[in-house]
């Protein structure tokens, strides 16, 4: 298997140290200055009137702040948050035993909503809508089904792509925040901000370093610090310089556009085994050993932003940057494709 040194989606990697570099607040919350002005706007609204939020759905790729924008909404409106995700809720039973627990304006989140089985999710319809749900009563031929109101509660719903939503859910949400990469500069300041909490030092020229590897993601950026400052502890005096940040991560395999094993063997696969393409997601998939989900969620949209390969409706076809980045010639056939 191609190793996966800084993939921004291993979910079990949310460790501790993860968790205390996590805002709280949504003045603390960098960045996203669209998503953070119309959340804040919506909380004040729903504070003023002594009511819950309307339902939110945050989408994103994987790493950009949607669980950290929950739990901030949460705080900032200083009720309970309840977290589930989409695989975890498998039966409708489930979700009751949730809802039913639920105070009046709690938020309740589920993770990865569009992988909430269709029976679940139908049960969620008139929860989100009406604040009641159809509980079974009793076992077998006499089992009763009787109708049960809910606190006025807000779901918070993520995902990574909103293409996987069912329109009937998604138009049950009030309020829908798009979350996008982030800049070099909310990165760096970003870095800053983790830097400071952890009690790390970092020149500008680390800063540098280590934003323009990190694939607008936060996640990422937070991961790289950590890894270069146990770098620095090691083999520098515990400061993060540019000369030390280029090292650490030269180490850990990250490129200068910040490409990881996996990224790279994708292009590579493109190129060396299906001609550069067009190649369909499955083939690309099989050739590298990884899921078809991970890569259409955490390292197409990466590859595409950053002008590596182009999306067609015949498949993935690797650009000329793609071919210059890992230095193989590309072919007169291939060029034809980018050339008007
Ligand atoms: N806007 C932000 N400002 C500062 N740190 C952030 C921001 N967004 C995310 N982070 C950091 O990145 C990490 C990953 O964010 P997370 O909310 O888990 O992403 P997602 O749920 O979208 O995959 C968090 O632990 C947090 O430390
Ligand atoms: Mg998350």
């Amino acid at each position: 298997m191609p190793e996966r040194v800084l993939s921004p989606g291993d979910r079990e990697e949310e460790s501790l140290f993860e968790v205390n570099l996590r805002p709280e607040r949504l003045s603390e919350y960098l960045g996203q200055s669209r998503a953070k002005e119309k959340i804040g706007i919506f909380i004040e609204a729903a504070r003023r009137r002594k009511e819950a939020l309307d339902h939110v759905l945050l989408y994103g790729p994987p790493g950009l702040g949607k669980t950290t924008l929950a739990h901030i909404v949460s705080n900032e409106l200083g009720v309970r948050i309840h977290s589930t995700s989409g695989p975890v809720v498998e039966r409708v039973g489930d979700l009751a035993s949730i809802l039913t627990n639920l105070e009046e304006k709690d938020v309740l989140f589920i993770d990865e909503i569009h992988r909430l089985n269709r029976i679940v999710e139908e049960y969620l319809y008139s929860a989100m809508e009406d604040y009641k749900i159809d509980i079974m009563i009793g076992e077998g031929p006499t089992a009763k089904s009787m109708k049960v109101g809910v606190s006025r509660f807000t779901l918070i719903g993520a995902t990574t792509r909103t293409g996987l939503l069912t329109s009937p859910l998604r138009s049950r949400f009030g309020v829908d925040l798009r979350l996008d990469y982030y800049t070099g500069d909310e990165i760096k300041g970003i870095l800053a901000r983790s830097a400071h909490i952890l009690g790390v030092g970092i020149t500008k020229d680390g800063m540098a370093e280590l934003a323009c590897r990190a694939r607008g993601t936060p996640r990422i950026a937070n991961r790289l610090l950590k890894r270069v400052r146990d770098f620095a502890e090691v083999r520098a005096d515990g400061v993060i310089d540019g000369g030390v940040a280029s090292a650490a991560l030269e180490m850990l395999e990250v490129d200068a556009l910040g490409l990881d094993g996996l990224d790279r063997a994708i292009l590579g696969a493109i190129i060396t085994k299906f001609g550069g393409g067009p190649v369909g997601i499955e083939s690309i998939a099989a050739a590298v050993s990884e899921d078809r989900d991970t890569l259409e969620d955490v390292y197409e949209p990466f590859l595409i932003r950053e002008g590596l390969i182009v999306k067609t409706p015949r498949g993935r076809t690797a650009t000329p940057l793609a071919y210059k980045h890992l230095d193989f010639p590309m072919p007169r056939m291939q060029k034809g494709l980018f050339s008007e």
